[in-house]
Formats: C-alpha cells, structure tokens, sequence
C-alpha cells in the first residue's frame, strides 16, 4: 500500500505466517490449473490433489493475498437475511440446498482441519443475528421462520448474550469461527508436498484462453497447458462468461480492537443499518473485539471517508476499548440473484469459475471446491445445476441486471466528463484524483512530500474511469470492481494489467 494510505493490515495478517512458495520458473503443463490462492483455490486444489489429479496453483501475491486474509473469520451457514428472499426468488428446495451446503461446510472445514493437523483455532460458537431496531423485529422474525423451515438450526431469543440491548435475534447453533490466514497457511502446507501438486506465488495469470479442449494460463512468468483450469480468483479474470456483469462488488472495513473483557462468546451480525459484524479473537494474550461493517459499492466511497472512525466510534460505544489493534478493508461480489456462480463458465467446456460469495466465501468457496472437483473428476453433484454459472434465471436477475448495467454505463459516461479535480494543484499531498490533461482524463495522486504520480485513468479491465479512495489510497473502479494501487498495479480483479503511464 502506498505511503499515503493508513496503515491497513488485518488482524489475521499480523498474526499469521503462511508458507512461501517460489514463482513459476517458465512454462510447464498439468492436469490443472488453479489461479489463486485463497479459500476457494486452495482447497479446490487440495481436493484435486487429494483425487489423485496432477494440480498447479499460481497465485499472483502470496498465500492468501485476497479477500480471504482480510475476513471476519465466521464459518456459518447464517448469511443475514438471506432464506427468506432465497424461497421467494427461486423455491424452498433451491433455498434448502443453499443452507445445507454452508452447513455442511463447517463440517468439512472442521474435518480438513483435524485430518491434517490445521491449527487455525477454529472454535464452535453460536452465530447470532440480531437487531437493536423494535420495527425490524417482524422482518427478522420472518427470516427465522424461514431459517427453521429450511431445517436450519435456527432458535428465536430474546437475549443474545451482548454487552448492550438488542430487540430481538435469531441464533444459528453449532456455527465456528477460524482465525483465517492460519487457516490457509495450514491448507498451502498441506498442499505443496502432496504428490502432483506444485503451488507457484509471485504468478499472475495475465489470460486464459480454451483450443480444441485444452486450456492456456499465460501468467507473467510463463505459460501452463492443462485439461482445466480453475479461476478462483475472486472476480473471474476472463470475459468468457460475463460473469463480472452479473455481480456487484462491495467494499467492507475491518478493526480490531484490545479490550479486557468482550462480554460475548457468540458471534454476531446486526440487521440494523449500518450493520456490523462482530466476533472476538483471543490469541492468548490479549482479548480482542474484530468489527467488521461500512460496506460501500466499490468504487463509491462516501467522499467524507471516515469509515474506520466509524467503526472505531461503535467499539468504542460498546465497548471499553484499549487499542485498536489492526484495520483493513477487503471487498467481495454478489450475484444478482444471490446465488454464487460455480463450475464451467458459458462458452467453454474446460474453464471454470467460483464467485458471487456475497461475503460468506469461507464456506460457500470451501462448497464451491468441492463442488468444482466432483466436475472436473467426473463425479455427479446433485447441486450442480443450482450454482451452474450458465442457469437462466430470467425473472428478478433479468431486472437487477438491467439496473446494474445501466449504472455502470452511466459511471462510464459521467466519469468520462466529470474529473474529481480541476487541475494538479487543487490535490493535495497524500491524496489523488482524475485531473483533465489536454484531451486526456488522468490519475494524479501525490505522496505527503508533493510528488506526483501519474497514470491513465481509464481501467484496464473494460476501460470504465478509476477513481480515488481515499480511506486506501487506492484508484477504485465502480464498474465491475478492479483495484489499483497509486503506482497503477493491480490490487482487486478483474483486470489482470496495470494502469497505463501518463
Ligand atoms: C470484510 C469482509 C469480511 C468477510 N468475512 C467473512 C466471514 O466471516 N466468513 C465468510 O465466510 N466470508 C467472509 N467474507 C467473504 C469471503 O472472505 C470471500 O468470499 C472469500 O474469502 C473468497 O475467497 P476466494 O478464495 O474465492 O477469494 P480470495 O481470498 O480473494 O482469493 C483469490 C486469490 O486470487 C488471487 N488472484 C487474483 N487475480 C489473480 C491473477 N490474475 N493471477 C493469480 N492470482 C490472482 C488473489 O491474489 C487472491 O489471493 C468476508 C468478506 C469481506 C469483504
Ligand atoms: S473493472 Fe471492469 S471496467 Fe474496470
């Protein structure tokens, strides 16, 4: 991160060690190819591995770059108020498979973590969802009712066990929660020296492209020829499918904070607005509150930023605060029709995809490897059809769609004409902002000393207008979600390429 951002950096991060791995020396080929190595990636590739399929990861930073090491570290089939709009958009049996797949997820979590001796603490803990709001009572009522329809482990209470009021709660037992970065040291250890797996970092995949049934990664360092490959790359790096029209990116932040008692074991998630995600991590010194919330389209931080101060107000509110340990931020997708997207993108038979985890990717992504390794095995999953990324859903995804991409073509448009500031000398040290250079619309940031950067403003993903964000310093675009830093690199898919030089 630049030097004019704060320091962002999670809790998970500071306190977790993942393996290293050497770049991919030049070209090779494999059965497999995964692209990325967060949750999703990793255990796809060691359930592959597992099944005896020769597997290469590559991943563009390091163990656990993305999303991923930025979480709140719930594994829960509780995703907010989710059930009852997923009954009401696609059927009771769709909603069923969803909470049973996130069900069964920490399950196979726990399981991965005892056979292979994954110490990434990872705890059995109820998770609450509540709301402090008398006139969200009956709405979150409705979603409990749906919960335990499905079959969930669903209890209405009253008290949740929180150190402040709340109106009511819905509570999910036998949930967990992980610390996540150990979580994925512990899944890439378990990986490496399994026979026919080889894990490349420091490896961009830059293209991939699909000949007459055989896959081409080309990353920075090389090329890999495979049978598949699998872009578990948060927001899929090809345009194959349009998978990147069909989701929305969202930013959320994250503290954590030192407190000498939490008052709480569970783990919680408010429907309020704004809504906060609570959890504690004690790592056996310290005791420690994680908030999580602000979330924002990426590309739309409010222009005030402030979103860690506002976090940092509700700690301090509810809680007797003794430092704030850590604060990061990280973002995610979701699909129109709140259904991830996984298995073989459109027009390909060999090329598959996992995204759209609307923030719950700890278990929906450890579901998608499993679902994504029955595929390419050759084994029948009975939910593949439900998550396929090429199902029609033409009713409320149709309208949705519509909505977004209206947006994104107005972003496109008004960005073009509008720069955030009218010349270099109106930024001030340690921020950015599109500039009108001659004909061209340029990303100018300064560091705290004055000197100026500067890049094209046009993404190179789909060629939409980055703008700045401040609360990182970071140049966002709003269009399909692609992050980069202020010397043009790419920070958040799915561009794959750096902003140009200006
Ligand atoms: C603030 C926040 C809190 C969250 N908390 C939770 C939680 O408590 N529980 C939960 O279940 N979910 C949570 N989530 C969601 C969850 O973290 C994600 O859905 C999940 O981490 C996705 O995992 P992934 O492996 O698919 O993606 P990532 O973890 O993002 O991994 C993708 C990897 O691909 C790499 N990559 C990208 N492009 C390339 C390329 N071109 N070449 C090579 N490598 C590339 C990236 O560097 C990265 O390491 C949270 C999300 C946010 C934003
Ligand atoms: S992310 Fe698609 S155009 Fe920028």
């Amino acid at each position: 991160m630049s030097s004019s951002a704060p320091e962002t950096t999670s809790i998970w991060r500071r306190t977790g060690a993942p393996p290293e791995f050497a770049p991919l020396p030049g070209s090779t080929s494999a059965e497999v190819v995964v692209i990325g190595a967060g949750v999703t990636g990793l255990t796809t590739a060691l359930l592959l591995a597992g099944s005896g399929v020769q597997v290469t990861l590559v991943e563009a930073g390091g163990i656990g770059a993305g999303t991923t090491g930025d979480t709140t570290g719930k594994v829960t089939s509780q995703h907010g108020m989710i059930y009852r709009d997923l009954i009401e958009r696609h059927g009771e049996a769709t909603a069923r498979a969803y909470g049973q797949v996130n069900e069964q997820a920490i399950e196979q979590i726990e399981a991965l973590c005892r056979t292979h001796d994954i110490d990434a603490g990872f705890q059995r803990r109820a998770a609450y969802l509540y709301t402090t709001a008398q006139d969200r009572v009956a709405e979150l009522h409705a979603e409990f009712d749906a919960a335990r329809r499905l079959g969930l482990p669903a209890n209405w209470v009253d008290d949740p066990e929180l150190p402040f009021d709340v109106a009511g709660a819905v509570r999910f037992d036998d949930q967990a929660q992980l610390h996540p970065m150990d979580y994925l040291a512990g899944l890439a250890a378990t990986l490496a020296p399994m026979p026919g797996a080889t894990v490349h970092t420091s490896t961009r995949a830059v293209n991939v492209t699909e000949t007459d049934g055989r896959v081409v990664v080309t990353t920075e360092r090389g090329e890999i020829t495979a049978d598949h490959a699998v872009l578990a790359t948060l927001s899929p790096i090809t345009d194959r499918g349009f998978e990147f029209a069909r989701l929305s990116p969202v930013r959320a932040y994250g503290i954590s904070v030192a407190v000498d008692d939490p008052g709480f074991e569970g783990m919680y998630l408010s429907v309020d607005d704004p809504s906060w995600s609570l959890r504690r991590y004690d790592d056996g010194r310290t005791r420690q509150v994680v908030v999580v919330g602000g979330s924002h389209p990426v590309g739309r931080a409010p222009k005030e930023d402030g979103r860690f101060e506002l976090l940092e107000r509700f700690a301090r509110e509810h809680f007797e605060v003794r430092e704030v340990t850590a604060r990061w931020s990280a973002q995610d997708h979701t699909a129109m029709d709140r259904l991830p997207f996984i298995g073989r993108t459109a027009f390909s038979g060999h090329i598959h995809v996992a995204t759209g985890f609307q923030k719950w990717g700890l278990s929906a992504g450890t579901f998608a490897a499993h679902l994504l390794t029955d595929l390419i095995t050759g084994r029948d999953n009975p939910h593949a059809a439900t998550f396929a990324p090429t199902r029609l859903e033409v009713t409320a995804e149709a309208t949705s769609f519509l909505k977004h991409n209206l947006e994104v073509a107005r972003m496109f448009v008004e960005d073009r004409v509008r720069p955030e500031a009218a010349s270099i000398d109106d930024i001030p040290p340690g921020q950015g902002a599109t500039v009108r250079l001659g004909a061209d619309l340029v990303a100018v940031s300064k560091d705290h000393e004055g000197n100026v950067t500067r890049r094209s403003a046009t993404c190179t993903h789909l060629g939409c207008v980055v703008r700045w964000n401040r609360a990182e310093a970071s140049w966002d675009c709003g269009c399909h979600g692609s992050r980069f830093d202020r010397e043009g690199r790419v920070l958040n898919g799915p561009a794959t390429t750096p902003l140009r030089e200006r």
